[in-house]
């Protein structure tokens, strides 16, 4: 983890917030290669849920909605962790935590009795209280108890609430779903694990309405559909896996809950959560709103409240398993090279135009081929230090491509591509450049 951390702070993945203020905790910000990993992975999805679908369409709700939102979801009365504080050391911890029976990811249960000692320094804990994970503001002038309002806590509640309004304009049938990407915010006790449990990230989240009586079925489709696409995007096999859990550890709205994990350095821990939430959400909505969330059945002809499926995975968790799922040491000819082998469609830069040496001569074409690339994907020039050096930098970024302009280059109007994991090198003229990079990065 430290050598991740270390990496994608020199190379401008992942930042402190606000560092120079000496950070706040669950707090981070996306560099320049960061925002495009991030970017790469969100349009994936994307792509892989809406666009190669027929039976689902993008929805994009606000951050803040009506507080009744939050009543009706459950979450005002169930988004609550228990708390203690040691009264030596004055760390705070989750109660369930302690007592080793919740996985971290799981809020709205209550405290067991036993543990009565810190674990850092042996000091008396407090009594548990419950604290609610969402964050509080205001809209408009007046800070009173009329005008609070919440930070969504999941982005899934702005595709509940839509279900009439996208349902009346797009004429969908069941099954059919909503996806959205967006900021989620939660006021976790214990953020932690680098951008694994932060207080503000990002949410890839679908709602899939399907006919009550269907849903199990439907379920094991995205469970398995959701797991391909890890692999799909490169992640070994042997460091994914599928949990169902237990009943215990379900969500207050959830019949049924599978998890796909990734083994990270701290243990196996949850990528995504693909619950089976019923018709809870719906039912719930009709009875606080007093409009009807229903689906009117042809078959039956009866107006029905479907149940949903929920695949729901975080942004900010996909891009760390990335990071380590790629991240390889090498040793090549008696030195370590670092590689961060992505999938080419996730690599933050696709081709890196490099000539041989600041010889005069050969800025002009390799600008020229820089140019040529640019319309194309996001590239990078560098021409600074020993070509040896321009390659490890690369490869330590994730980038497929490297491209060479070299004395040659002048003669024969081709260049050189040189290829990230095998380190192979192939000439190619440069009238044929994008077309045999589009090739290999397709
Ligand atoms: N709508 C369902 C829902 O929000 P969740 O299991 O609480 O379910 C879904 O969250 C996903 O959101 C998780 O699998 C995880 O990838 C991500 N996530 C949740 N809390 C997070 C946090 N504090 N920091 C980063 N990602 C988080």
């Amino acid at each position: 983890m430290e050598i991740l951390v270390s990496l994608s702070k020199r190379r401008g993945f992942v930042f402190q917030s606000s560092e120079i203020y000496g950070g706040l905790g669950g707090f981070w910000d996306y560099g320049p290669l960061g925002v495009e990993l991030k970017n790469n992975i969100k349009r994936a999805w994307w792509k892989a849920v809406v666009q190669e679908r027929d039976d689902i369409v993008g929805l994009d709700a606000s951050i803040v909605m009506n507080p009744r939102v939050w009543v009706a979801s459950g979450h005002v009365d169930t988004f609550a962790d228990p708390m203690v504080d040691c009264k030596e050391c004055k760390k705070r911890f989750r109660a369930d935590d302690l007592a080793g029976h919740v996985a971290a990811g799981v809020h709205g249960h209550a405290a067991e009795a036993g543990v009565a000692r810190c674990p850092e320094c042996g000091g008396e804990l407090t009594e548990p209280r419950m604290f609610n994970l969402m964050f509080k503001t205001f809209v408009g002038p007046v800070e009173d108890q009329a005008s609070t309002v919440h930070l969504r806590p999941e982005t899934a509640q702005g595709m509940f609430v839509n279900f009439d309004n996208v349902l009346t304009a797009t004429r969908r049938k069941l099954p059919f779903g909503m996806a959205q990407i967006g900021k989620a915010f939660r006021n976790e006790i214990t953020p932690g694990n680098f951008i694994f449990r932060d207080r503000e990230f990002e949410q890839m989240e679908i709602e899939y309405f399907v006919k009550p009586g269907t849903d199990e079925e439907w379920h094991q489709h995205w469970v398995e559909a959701r797991r391909n696409w890890y692999l799909g995007l490169g992640i070994r096999e042997e460091n994914l896996r599928v949990r169902r859990l237990d009943k215990e550890e379900l969500a207050h709205y959830a019949k049924d809950t599978y998890e796909v994990e990734y083994l990270f350095p701290m243990g196996w821990s949850e990528l995504e959560g693909i619950a089976n939430r019923t018709d809870f959400d719906l039912r719930r909505h009709t009875e606080f709103s007093g409009r009807q969330l229903t689906y009117y059945d042809e078959e039956s002809g009866e107006h029905i409240v479907p149940y949903v499926i929920e695949p729901s995975s975080g942004v900010d968790r996909c891009f760390l398993a990335v990071l380590f799922d790629g991240y390889r040491e090498e040793t090549v000819r008696g030195e370590k090279r670092v590689l961060l082998r992505l999938h080419p469609s996730l690599a933050p830069i696709k081709a890196a135009v490099l000539p041989l040496s600041r010889h005069e001569s050969l800025a002009p074409p390799a600008r020229k081929v820089w140019d040529l690339l640019r319309p194309h994907w996001m590239t990078q020039f560098d021409d600074s230090q020993s070509i040896g050096r321009r390659y490890r930098r690369q490869d330590e970024v994730g980038t497929p491509y490297c491209v060479t302009v070299d004395f040659d280059t002048l003669e024969d109007q081709a260049v050189t591509i040189r290829d990230r994991d095998s380190m192979d090198q192939v000439r190619v003229p440069i009238a044929g450049l994008v077309e045999a990079l589009r090739e290999r990065l397709d």
